[in-house]
Order: structure tokens, then C-alpha cells, then sequence
């Protein structure tokens, strides 16, 4: 197969919020980048974020970042580095102003400053009570965000492959990275991008479960492509279940809607987040509030004739600010639910929506791995940020609104060290090895050629349901041990898919195929890590790890207060220390404690 060759300065994989608010540090430093996407820019998955971008800005409740430093570690259940949370909270105002500035329509209150609404987790002075933290363009942030940061790309002359899929890194014997290869979807075209830097931000992976609010794109690209690389993969256990997606359709009802005052009822009509968080309500934290539901459904009290199900319920709201603050949100719920939020309540499940985890990178969006004795060595020429990436600020459960925050500030973040990079003379051209293109080659040629091999999707639907079982909102050690087993031999059966006549399938078949490579690398990381970490902390709650008195919650700090990495060459796991000093010596670790909402 011919192998065509394009050299950049840098270049970017994913198009989301992080891919271009990366790119765009770049493309304005004058670097010649290229941004690979499988879709549209303005159709990447950040387009689909709805309620909004924390920041505490303080305009409607009084805020400051300490707070918002102090609820994302309590939210992250002790597991997230207290430097990158202070670096992601300190900048919080300096990007969303700079966003505002870009063009970027928020709402506005009535004195004109940009519209904050609470959200789950998000309190004011150490948790005493909401406050008003995340900046809104009504139900519609990310995609008013995507459209703001794709015109600034526009403008800078950023260089857009639209509808080229990243297939495998390159990476020469000292382990630097020198770029990737890539398809063309529509003509099948294999192309090496060589390049001084090479930024992921390609997004998360939700698609590893059944029931997901993530879009059909989101198959963890560049994490498995990572994770074929020799990068271990960090805290993959750690998935978040977001309470309200629409009963059986998994499309996103915006926590937006509980900031505006909804309430989650249970088949009695019961207000049943009194009982679990008495002080935050609906508005405790997502992993809070997803235990609470299931077990309301577990203990019979789910509605809907086979009780599975709870109701958000915004009928005491004026029809006015729904349509005003929540006008998306109708329309799902009108669409995919069959009812009128204004006139009845919205049938409502926990639905897989965030990866925790990820490529593990610094405050600097370098990607970093153990090496000669340090934990956190940088990778030559690899950046990561958004979703892909662990950074680490979200720990065991990420607060919402922090996912929009988090590919602002790690975007720039990691765009600026390449821009520093370049400057110093450090990021250099490196020679390509002979067999650049080698692997992807070889994946392609056993797809082609495979026959008699299992249909994609039978692989696929085998594997989501594998993880929404066996690794779900709450674990089960027994579940946990039989799905490593059954994922070991599902990785099996991917090896042996088949797409098809080749001359008479789309392009898109082999896409699938090369989709579900990825998300077996991240499902296997997920299971894996998941069974070997025995205690409950954030998202992730076993049944043989209870909330003592020894152990709070049910965490185990002295055995378990370290970040899983967890290594596809050997399906081996390995661990790292966690960051708990803040990044200025004159702020104050957060002190571990019990969580309660
Ligand atoms: O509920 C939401 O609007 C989702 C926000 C988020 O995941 O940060």
C-alpha cells in the first residue's frame, strides 16, 4: 500500500475543545499544525456539553478558587493531584474570560456579566452551601464553546484534516514521539504526519458501555492507540456514571437542570436525595447521586411498570425559564422521552458519561511515565489533554462542569509547552525509523484479509455489555474477577474480525474495526485496574469494600491512595504515588477526610 508523508511542526489528534483550544496557542505562535478529526470540528463530542464551565467568577454568589480547589479534591475522593487542581482552578477565570473575549455567547444575569448556575459538588466556603459556579450559555455551552474556538482557529490558519483517523503512533528506539499515521475515511488513504510535536485530545471512550451519553465517535482512540505505544494508562477504574441520562435512550439530561431547581423523585413521589445527602440534595456529587438513585431502583422504589427507572421532575418550574435556561433539554426530553418537562417529569437513569482516567500527562500537558526512578518523566515530543488525558484533577469522581474546564486550561496548558518548547530549540525534527508505518499497516492488512473471522458489532455489543455488568455503578468482587476473564477473551475474538468483501463494504467498516482495537485497550485497562483496586473511592464502590469507621466511605488510604497504571504490553499493572502538595508552597493541602454531601 503507497504511504504518503506530510511534515508539520506539530500535530493535533481530536478536534474537540482541547484539540482546538490547543491548537490555536499554536497556530497563533506561528507553528505549522495540522488537526486531524474524524468528524467536523463544530460535530466533536464537546458539542454535546450542556451545562456550562466552572469558574468562580462570583457573579451572582460570592466565589473564589480556594473553594472550587477544596470541592474538586473532596470530589475526586483524595485521588486527584492537588498541583494540577490548583493550577485548573487558578486559571478557571483567565480562560472562560479569555473564551468570552473570543466570542463566545454566554448567558448574561441581568447586569450583564456572564450567567452562573449551581451545579452538583460545587459549594461555597468548604462545602457549607451552593454556590453559583458554572458560566452557561443556556443548555447549549459546548456547542456555543466548539463554534467560539473553531472561527479563532479559522482565523489563525490552523490546517484541518476533516475526517482523517489517527491510527498508531510513531515511535523511534529512545522512545520519543515523532508524529502518527492516519487514514483518510473516505478514500482509505494511509499518510505518516511527521512532526517535532504530537498533542492528543482525542476525547474519552464511553462507548466501552452499553448504556453511554457519549456519541458514536467516542471510541478512545487516542488512549488505545497510547496504550499500543508502550504508555501505561491511568486510573482507568474510574468511570463516571452521570445520573440523568433519558430512560432507555442514554441521551443527557444537563445536571443544569437540577442548578435550576430540579428534583429527583422516586416512584412515591419522594424527594429521596434527603435521605443520602441532606445538605447538597440534588446536588451532591454525580458519584453520590448515581449510587443513590440505583439503589432507590434496587430496593423497589424505581418507577415505570418494571421499576427501573427515577423522575426529574422540573413542573414546579415557570415554563418561562425553561425555555429560557433549559430550551435543549425540552426538546430531548419531548424527543427521546415522549414527555413536556413543563407538564410531567422526565424518566431519568444513570448512564456512563466521563472517563477519569486516561494518558497520564503533568499541569503542562506533557505525557509522562515512569522512568530511571521518576514516576512523572516527560515522553519526547507527546502532549495530551481533555478527556484523553489524566492530568490528574478529576481523581475518583470529576465535579461537573470541570470536563469544559479542564480542555480549556490543559489545552492552552499543553499548547504553550509546545509553543516554549519549539521557542528553546528543544522540539526538533527527529529522523524517521524505517518502519514508521509498519503497525498500522499490518492491522490494516489483517482486516483486509482476514476471513471467516465474527462481525464487529457482535464483538462490540459482546464487550459493552461485559462492562455495563461487570463494571458498573456499583462493583461486585465476583463480577469484577469473572469480567477480567471474559474481556481476556473478547480481546481474543477482536483479534479475528472480519469486515466483509472489501470491494463491496463502505470505508466506514473498517473504521469500526479499527475503533474497536481502541476500545478493547481501554475496556481491559478498565476491567483490570477495576478488579485489582480493593477498596471503594469515588466512582469506583465495591460490595467487599463497606463505609466503616476504619475506613471512610469505604477508602483504603493507607493501602490504596495511589494512582493504577496499567500497561497493555502483558495486561501488567503498576502504581504511582499521588500528588497531595499543592503547587504554591503558601497553599494548603486539602486534609483527607469522609466525604459527605
Ligand atoms: O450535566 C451536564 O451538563 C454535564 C456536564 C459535565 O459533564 O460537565
Amino acid at each position: 500500500m503507497n504511504v504518503t508523508k506530510r511534515t508539520f511542526d506539530a500535530v493535533i489528534v481530536g478536534a474537540g475543545g482541547a484539540g482546538l483550544r490547543a491548537a490555536l496557542q499554536l497556530s497563533e505562535a506561528g507553528m505549522r499544525t495540522a488537526v486531524l478529526s474524524k468528524v467536523f470540528p463544530t460535530r466533536s463530542h464537546t458539542v454535546a456539553a450542556q451545562g456550562g464551565v466552572a469558574a468562580s467568577l462570583g457573579n451572582s454568589t460570592e466565589d473564589n478558587w480556594h473553594w472550587h480547589m477544596y470541592d474538586t479534591v473532596k470530589g475526586s475522593d483524595w485521588l486527584g493531584d492537588q498541583d494540577a487542581i490548583e493550577f485548573m482552578c487558578r486559571k478557571a477565570n483567565e480562560v472562560v474570560i479569555e473564551l468570552e473575549h473570543f466570542g463566545m455567547p454566554f448567558d448574561r444575569t441581568d447586569n450583564g456579566k456572564i450567567y452562573q448556575r449551581p451545579f452538583g459538588g460545587h459549594s461555597q466556603n468548604y462545602g457549607q452551601s451552593p454556590v453559583m459556579r458554572s458560566c452557561a450559555a443556556a443548555d447549549r455551552t459546548g456547542h456555543a464553546m466548539l463554534h467560539a474556538l473553531y472561527q479563532r482557529n479559522v482565523r489563525a490558519n490552523t490546517q484541518f484534516f476533516v475526517e482523517w483517523m489517527a491510527l498508531d503512533l510513531i515511535r523511534n528506539s529512545a522512545g520519543d514521539i515523532l508524529g502518527v499515521t492516519a487514514m483518510e475515511m473516505e478514500t482509505g488513504e494511509i499518510s505518516i504526519f511527521h512532526s517535532r510535536a504530537t498533542v492528543f485530545a482525542t476525547g474519552g471512550a464511553g462507548r466501552i458501555y452499553y448504556s453511554s451519553t457519549n456519541a458514536f465517535i467516542n471510541t478512545g482512540d487516542g488512549v488505545g492507540i497510547a496504550a499500543r505505544a508502550g504508555i501505561p494508562l491511568e486510573d482507568m477504574e474510574f468511570w463516571q456514571f452521570h445520573p440523568t441520562g433519558v430512560a432507555g435512550a442514554g441521551v443527557l439530561i444537563t445536571e443544569g437542570v437540577r442548578g435550576e431547581g430540579g428534583i429527583l423523585r422516586n416512584a412515591a413521589g419522594e424527594r429521596f436525595m434527603e435521605r443520602y445527602a441532606p445538605n447538597l440534595k440534588d446536588l451532591a456529587s454525580r458519584d453520590v447521586v448515581s449510587r443513590s438513585m440505583v439503589t432507590e431502583i434496587n430496593e423497589g422504589r424505581g418507577c415505570g411498570p418494571d421499576k427501573d427507572h427515577v423522575m426529574l421532575d422540573i413542573t414546579h418550574l415557570s415554563p418561562e425559564t425553561i425555555m429560557k435556561r433549559l430550551p435543549g433539554i425540552r426538546e430531548i426530553a419531548i424527543q427521546f422521552a415522549g414527555v413536556d418537562p413543563i407538564k410531567a417529569p422526565i424518566p431519568v437513569v444513570p448512564t456512563c458519561h466521563y472517563q477519569m482516567g486516561g494518558i497520564p500527562t503533568n499541569y503542562k500537558g506533557q505525557v509522562v511515565v515512569p522512568k530511571d526512578g521518576n514516576p512523572n518523566s516527560p515522553v519526547q515530543g507527546f502532549y495530551a489533554a481533555g478527556e484523553c488525558a489524566c492530568a490528574s484533577v478529576h481523581g475518583a469522581n470529576r465535579l461537573g462542569t470541570n470536563s469544559l474546564l479542564d480542555l480549556l486550561v490543559f489545552g492552552k496548558s499543553s499548547g504553550e509547552t509546545v509553543v516554549a518548547d519549539f521557542k528553546s530549540g528543544s522540539l526538533t525534527l527527529k529522523d524517521l525509523p524505517a518502519d514508521a508505518a509498519e503497525a498500522s499497516l499490518a492491522r490494516i492488512a489483517r482486516l483486509d484479509g482476514q476471513k471467516g473471522g465474527e462481525g464487529v458489532h457482535d464483538v462490540r455489543l459482546a464487550m459493552q455489555r461485559t462492562m455495563q455488568k461487570h463494571a458498573g455503578v456499583f462493583r461486585f468482587a465476583d463480577l469484577l474477577k469473572e469480567g477480567v476473564s471474559k474481556m481476556a477473551e473478547i480481546a481474543d475474538r477482536s483479534k479475528r474480525t472480519e469486515i466483509g468483501d472489501k470491494s463491496k463494504v463502505w470505508n466506514t467498516a473498517r473504521i469500526e474495526a479499527l475503533e474497536l482495537d481502541n476500545l478493547i485497550e481501554v475496556a481491559q485497562a478498565t476491567i483490570v485496574s477495576a478488579e485489582a483496586r480493593k477498596e471503594s473511592r469515588g466512582a469506583h464502590v465495591r460490595d467487599d469494600a463497606p463505609d466503616t469507621a476504619q475506613r471512610p466511605n469505604g477508602r483504603d488510604d493507607q493501602n490504596w491512595l495511589k494512582h493504577t497504571l496499567w500497561y497493555s504490553q502483558g495486561n501488567r499493572l503498576d502504581y504511582k504515588p499521588v500528588n497531595l502538595k499543592p503547587m504554591s508552597p503558601d497553599v494548603e493541602s486539602i486534609a483527607l477526610a469522609k466525604r459527605t454531601y
